[in-house]
């Protein structure tokens, strides 16, 4: 079942500098920082309850947001929902005939379980399914 908005996510080019700006223009509170090998992503975390601000940015150059920014330059690029059973909730979905990024869930930032589903099942929106680490079996 999905329980929250976990993040939204923004793809940046330069992550200092949108680091320094959701810190220092925005007030955000900063969590730090966080490369998922997996999804081939830096992350910035800024917990603004009972969700949070995710910035996005390419892990050594590659992966799909170095696309994404080559596309597009930057932007709103993800929303991620929590679960509290994401098994249960790719298979409903699956059922229903959503596609999937990938064929079972990544491990995301947080040590999260993560799964995308294809923006063309859902009106051209990226969304994230995540599970929070300890609270997945
Ligand atoms: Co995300």
């Amino acid at each position: 079942m999905i329980t929250a908005l976990d993040h939204i996510a923004i793809a940046v080019p330069d992550l200092k500098k949108a680091i320094e700006r959701f810190m220092q223009d925005f007030g955000l509170p900063f969590e730090g920082t966080e490369d998922v090998a997996e999804a081939k992503t830096s992350t910035a975390f800024f917990p603004l309850p009972p969700t949070s601000i995710e910035l996005v940015h390419p892990l050594d150059g590659g992966g799909p947001i170095a696309k994404y920014l080559e596309k597009k330059g930057g932007g709103l690029h993800h929303l991620c929902f929590r679960s509290d059973n994401i098994e249960e909730d790719i298979a409903r979905l699956k059922e229903k005939g959503y596609q999937f990024l990938s064929d079972g869930p990544i491990l995301g930032a947080h040590n999260s379980l993560a799964i995308f589903i294809h923006p063309k099942s859902c009106d051209g929106v990226l969304i994230e399914i995540n599970q929070p680490a300890g609270d997945h079996h």
